[in-house]
């Protein structure tokens, strides 16, 4: 069903046309929220052991489809084939782990400040949820949203991001085989403006589950908020790596590396503030340089690649300009941030490596969304913590160091809701709470167990026997 259509492109080779995926508009959108509000009664109170079950089915079957599935992700946005299956993994993982969620579903008893009177507070489904997707992680973050919202008794309206359909129709595709029943789940792509708006200013949708772009998170908070539907939102990030003289040179190069390109730095945790302390500075950028150079920019489906493609020309062209800003705002670019050419015609830009670069800067202050990272020089441990938590953003942070007191007092003293010592700022573990402070995130955490405050809301109910 749809009106429209989309080509989507391959980003290593735009002259691979993966399909054509159908685009919905607002009355689609529409039928689509009614369904899901026709089919909530029945889905609220099915059993949890259907639940169960259900989403446990689910997660094995895309963790056994996880090789035509991460091979989707790369084909599609462009991380490479080994990171493609890490997220298929991470995905089927997560739908497994909320089917033993819904088996873990408790309340709590109290005594009554009544005499004779028992009080039982438990929780029930939001009711229908509206899940809008970024592009960046095809299939993690709709199972991380997904799963959840079937798991509390939620009836759901996904709508995946128009540049990665194929894996957003797979993981359908998937759940609609494993028997979910009409209705419950809904997957409706389409613009915006159209879809999206649709899905934020509908009466019947109860929830919003947001990540994407700070300016988008904005809107749909204005506009849910004046209904007094609940929002969860995960926006940017600018998120420090702090490396301090007494770090291992190794781990913090790999964390470096890791955090800023992996996945071509298209990931809200990546690390674009490399803060790096006096004592270990040359060093660090020396290691740095050398390693960028081993690094093989390609087609993400090609062996040996490590880091894809930029997923489209309008993010090719944000990360290209903000190089430029950066040049003309006095940092030294000593590596990388050269579009180029392979074999087949792709959006290859190679990491690139600012270096004495201040942190007021708007390379260090604005999300780019790219393989792109400034190395920003601290004195001392507190300036780089003060430089650290000088941002907007606060969802994920690092230190690499091989001292328990800084790392302990890091973990303190650092705004963000993630953070790191002696690890990447980016790839987080399925099973425990998601989510930053500041303008990165807006609402109650995702994932783990932390995800049911999103997803149900908290009855309290009074009996006198
Ligand atoms: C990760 O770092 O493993 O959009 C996950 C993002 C985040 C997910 C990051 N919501 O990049």
């Amino acid at each position: 069903m749809g009106s429209d259509a989309v080509d989507n492109v391959n980003p290593s080779d735009t002259s691979d046309i993966i399909a054509e995926y159908s685009l919905v508009d607002s009355e689609q959108t529409n039928l689509a929220i009614e369904a899901a509000y026709s089919a909530l009664p029945a889905w609220m109170s099915s059993s949890i052991q259907s639940r169960s079950e259900l989403l446990d089915k689910v997660g094995d079957e895309i963790l056994g489809r996880r090789q035509e599935l991460g091979e989707m992700v790369a084909r599609e946005e462009g991380k490479t084939l080994s990171e493609g299956i890490g997220e298929a993994t991470r995905a089927g993982q997560i739908f497994k782990f909320f089917g033993g969620e819904v088996l873990r579903q408790g309340g709590e008893i109290f005594d009554s400040v009544r005499t004779g009177v028992d009080v039982s507070i438990t929780r029930s489904p939001v009711g229908v949820v509206g899940l809008i997707l970024p592009w960046n992680f095809p299939i993690a973050i709709p199972a991380w949203k997904v799963a959840p919202a079937l798991a509390y008794g939620n009836c759901v309206v996904f709508k995946p991001a128009t540049l990665v359909p194929g894996t957003a129709h797979i993981m359908s595709e998937i759940i609609i085989k494993a028997g979910i029943p009409d209705g419950v789940f809904n997957l409706v792509m389409g613009s915006g403006s159209q879809v999206g708006a649709t899905i934020v200013n509908h009466p019947k949708v109860n929830a919003i589950s947001f990540t994407g772009s700070v300016p988008t998170g904005q809107g749909i908070a204005m506009a849910a908020v004046q209904r007094m539907a609940k929002i969860q939102l995960e926006m940017g990030g600018k998120n420090p790596l702090v490396i301090l003289d007494d770090a291992d040179l190794n781990t913090a190069v790999e964390c470096a590396v890791n955090g800023a390109y992996f996945s071509t730095g298209q990931r809200c945790t990546a690390s674009s503030r490399l803060i790096v302390a006096e004592g270990i500075y040359d060093q660090f950028v020396a290691a740095m340089k050398a390693r960028l150079a081993t690094l093989t920019t390609d087609h993400a489906l090609k062996p040996g690649t490590d880091i894809g493609p930029v997923v489209d020309a309008n993010q090719l062209q944000q990360d290209l300009d903000y190089i430029e800003i950066g040049q003309k705002e006095g940092a030294k670019l000593i590596s990388g941030g050269e579009r180029v050419a392979r074999e087949t015609d792709g959006y290859f830009l190679t990491p690139a490596l600012f270096v004495d670069t201040d942190n007021a800067m708007r390379i260090n202050q604005e999300e780019i969304f790219g393989p792109i990272a400034s190395v920003i020089r601290a004195r001392d441990y507190e300036q780089a913590l003060e430089i650290a938590n000088d941002t907007d953003f606060g969802l994920s942070s690092g230190i690499v160091t091989s001292s328990l007191k800084y790392a302990s007092d890091f973990k303190r003293r650092i705004r963000s809701g993630i953070t790191n010592v002696n690890l990447p700022t980016a790839g987080v573990d399925y099973h425990v709470p998601f989510g930053g402070t500041k303008g990165s995130s807006y609402g109650a955490r995702e994932q783990g167990a932390y995800a049911k405050e999103f997803y149900t809301t908290v009855k309290t109910a009074y009996t006198q026997a």
